[in-house]
């Protein structure tokens, strides 16, 4: 066992600890970055001046008319910015831009005594705009060929000779759509400068590090003169990896040139229609297949929707290319990765950060092409598993693939498969208008940052004279539960009970220079550099008690808060320990930083090792739905997660559970919609508040929901033999697609394939369900290879544009 992974005797992770802040979040007490302007005396509200159009030059901003509404202090415009206008760090994203590049892109910023005075002052300003032509959908932004950024190329193998090694070819496309974070807690900024004009921002930000890093080039300062604290988040799912920076330099930027403190929050529908969401994609493909439904070759292109500055578009498409495999070799694969251009907002990371994009791709494949090979999904899906010697397309050995049949043949057990898919049959024979349905998907996630760099943490421990221990660390506290892990991991190394740690808020003058907690690497990364801090800290300890308990330092065992020597009877307490140690005059504080070894990434070649393991899971889903309507229930999910050794089950298990229901979201409901007419309101975000954008609640989840986390999974990489666990459960929610896929085809004959538009809303399994009584897409009488869009039946909702699938075709089946 590697000394990371390896645990103590009686260690407090492993233990099912409630989240540390629980009973804040249920009682209320939970501060959040906008409850800190009760407690602060001056505060200035600020609010942006949206402009309600999709594309244009401004060729005014008159903001006298503003300063004249009562209660109004300042109109913050570009002419402010003392360093560069940028709210990003590829200089493409100006803070206060001169062209307005999406519907309801804030222009200016207006600071007044009230919130309501700064909407009156906001809507007094006056803006002149220039129109200009715009594109909305990924359609349109392909057509006129609007990319931008990188367009990554994955190769291996020979994709020519593996499709004609194939006895069977389809193609394809699908477009599946964004998604919106919705975190409880809209984006919010507090800011402050002190005496010496230094800048204090509270921030609601996954990345304090990179906040600290823009505030700072906004305002023309140096990093050591902008601190950034986070509290907490009321959720981030990504959306808050970049999109904090600009609202925190604006609140930073009006506290500079007011002297006061200065508060940005934004209500929803700003928040709905200023920050970026969850990439859409389209993607074209071709695949080919053997006799026996072993992939031989893909080749696919896949698109983004970037939106109009690039953020974090290009990573996201290098992860989506980095998982279009999922769990299935490919031995030969051509994939290209681009990123569309839109009059939208900024697309931007959401938990899986292309990931569950890549992997929707060939899921999608999967669940068509199994019907026209006369296979049974789950079948084609296991015989395309990763088999011990084989690597990824980007070149990357799969090490542990046996942990991908484990927790798939764990949750056929777990799940009953056999016997309920015997009862679905009798079902569905009984039922004409009403058919069942149960499918299972896998997953294989890599963990770490693409980009080597970001593989790094950091953490500051204190003990404290009473014994008491003191925690800060690089990452930040979304509602995942890592500041739970740490405090676990810290009385775990330290040998001491969980009350005697307590951690202080993220802020970036503890721990400088850290990465977004982000990649579901937060536990990996800082927990493993506080584990580094405690054991310094140990190691000294070990040595003061070496001496009273007349033992070698390296027989010293702390437990449960207690020094022994090895074989002697001698106690001596953490608190007498500590206070010994201070006498004695030993250093009671440590940094502590980690770096993930083994990794190598070349972005050019896109080849190397950017991984340190993967995580795994299964789930296996049952839907019923109304042929009538197309509307359908959750009736069962089980769930097998690979977590390697949990730090902390009950955060683990509220980690699966939520990112399945949010995958689901994304997959079967959320449904953005943006008006792609002529009319003066184009480009708006038509879905602009719950009331039509639907985030799953009670009624969506599964009737029967059983989540297990795989036993026996420790982890070598990964501190105390724990794997990352925040994003990968989303992509467990294909299960539900795949069902709904299989559900709809039980109406019409057998062996057709479905096509399912995602999100698969009940309109779309509705149309589905017509596509499958019509004969759906089926082997016999499809075209050629190549003249694939021809005569084949086409579901979703025309209105948007958002169609997908074109038929299959096969050579020699
Ligand atoms: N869980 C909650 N409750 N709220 C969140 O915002 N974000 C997810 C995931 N789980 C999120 C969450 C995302 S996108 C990531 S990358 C990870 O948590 C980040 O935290 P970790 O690295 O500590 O797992
Ligand atoms: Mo998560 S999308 O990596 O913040």
């Amino acid at each position: 066992m590697s000394r990371l992974s390896e645990r103590p005797e009686k260690p407090v992770v492993g233990l099912p600890v409630p989240h540390e802040s629980a009973v804040l979040h249920v009682t209320g007490a939970a501060l959040y970055t906008d409850d800190l302007i009760h407690r602060t005396k001056d505060v200035l509200h600020a609010y942006p001046v949206q402009v309600m159009k999709a594309h244009g030059r401004i060729t005014a901003l008159r903001t006298g008319p503003a300063l004249a509404v009562p209660g109004v202090v300042r109109v913050l415009t570009g002419a402010d910015v003392p360093g560069v206008n940028d709210a990003g760090m590829k200089h493409d994203e100006p803070l206060f831009p001169d062209e307005v590049m999406f519907h309801g892109h804030a222009v200016a910023w207006v600071l007044a005594e009230t919130l309501e005075a700064a909407r009156l002052g906001a809507a007094a300003v006056e803006v002149d705009v220039d129109e200009q032509p715009s594109l909305i959908t990924l359609q349109e932004a392909i057509a006129a060929g609007s990319l931008h950024g990188a367009r990554p190329v994955m190769l291996t193998g020979d994709v020519d000779a593996g499709f004609a090694d194939s006895a069977h070819v389809f193609t394809g496309e699908l477009q599946f759509s964004d998604q919106e974070h919705f975190y409880l807690e809209t984006h919010a900024a507090l800011a402050y400068v002190d005496e010496a004009e230094q800048v204090f921002v509270q921030s609601s930000t996954q990345h304090p590090s990179e906040t600290q890093e823009i505030v700072a080039h906004v305002l023309g300062l140096h990093s050591h003169e902008v601190t950034v604290q986070c509290l907490r988040m009321g959720g981030g799912f990504g959306g808050k990896e970049m999109q904090p920076h600009g609202f925190a330099a604006v609140a930073a930027l009006g506290a500079r040139l007011t002297g006061r403190p200065v508060r940005v929050r934004l209500n929803r529908t700003q928040d709905l229609t200023m920050s970026g969401k969850r990439h859409g994609f389209h993607a074209e493909w071709r695949i080919g297949f053997d006799a026996d439904g072993r992939i031989q070759a893909l080749d696919a292109t896949l698109t983004a929707d970037g939106g109009w500055s690039l953020d974090l578009s290009e990573p996201v498409v290098a992860r989506a290319l980095c998982h279009v495999d999922n769990t299935y070799w490919i031995p030969n694969a051509r994939i290209t990765g681009r990123i569309a251009r839109t009059n939208k907002v900024s697309n931007t990371a959401f938990r899986g950060f292309g990931g569950p994009q890549g992997m929707l791709v060939i899921e999608d494949i999967m669940g068509r092409c199994a019907p026209l090979l006369g296979l049974d999904p789950m079948e084609l899906r296991e015989r395309n598993f990763y088999r011990q010697g084989q690597a990824t397309p980007y070149g990357q050995p799969v090490l542990q693939p046996e942990r991908i049949s484990a927790v798939w043949r764990q949750v056929k057990e777990n799940a009953g498969i056999a016997d309920r898919r015997r009862e679905i049959d009798a079902f569905n024979a009984a039922h004409p208008n009403t058919k069942r349905a149960l499918a299972i998907t896998g997953l294989k996630f890599g963990i770490s940052f693409n980009l080597t760099a970001f593989n790094q943490g950091g953490a500051l421990v204190l003990i404290y004279k009473d014994g008491s221990v003191l925690i800060n660390h690089g990452g930040t506290e979304m509602g995942q539960g890592l500041h739970t892990k740490m405090l676990q991991v810290a009385a775990t190394t330290l040998g001491i009970p969980l009350h005697k740690v307590r951690l202080a808020p993220t802020r970036t003058d503890k721990v400088p220079n850290t990465s977004a907690t982000a990649a579901s690497a937060g536990t990996d990364l800082n927990g493993a550099a506080v584990k580094n801090a405690c054991e310094q800290l140990r190691e000294r300890l070990q040595q003061v008690a070496a001496t009273r308990l007349g033992s070698n330092a390296a027989d010293v065992r702390i437990v449960e808060g207690v020094a022994r020597g090895l074989g002697s009877d001698e106690e001596l307490a953490w608190d007498d320990l500590v206070r010994t140690a201070y006498l004695q005059r030993v250093q009671l504080s440590a940094a502590g930083f980690y770096r993930t070894e083994g990794l190598h990434w070349d972005a050019k070649t896109f080849r190397g090792s950017p991984f340190k393991y993967f995580a795994h899971g299964a789930a296996a889903a049952e839907v019923e739905v109304d042929g009538f309507t197309g509307a359908y229930r959750i009736r069962r999910v089980d769930i097998v997660h690979d977590v390697g050794d949990s730090l902390s089950p009950m955060i683990d298990i509220g980690q699966v559970e939520g990112g399945f229901v949010q995958g689901a979201g994304w997959l079967t409901l959320e449904d953005l919609r943006w008006d792609v007419g002529d009319g003066p309101s184009r480009g708006r975000l038509l879905t602009q508040a719950a009331s039509t954008y639907k985030i799953p609640s009670f009624s969506e989840m599964p009737a029967e929901f059983n989540v297990t986390l795989l036993k026996n999974a420790g982890e070598e990489g990964a501190v105390y033999g724990s794997k990352a666990v925040g994003e990968p459960p989303l992509m467990l929610a294909f299960s539900v697609r795949e069902a709904l896929r299989q559900a709809a085809a039980a109406f019409g004959p057998s062996g057709a394939g479905v096509e399912l538009a995602s999100p698969a809303t009940p309109e779309a399994v509705y149309w589905a369900i017509q596509a499958a009584r019509r004969g759906g897409v089926s082997r016999i009488g499809s075209t050629p290879d190549g003249s694939a869009a021809e005569g084949h039946a086409r579901n979703g909702h025309a209105a948007d544009g958002r169609i997908r699938a074109d038929a299959a075709a096969s050579n020699g089946a």
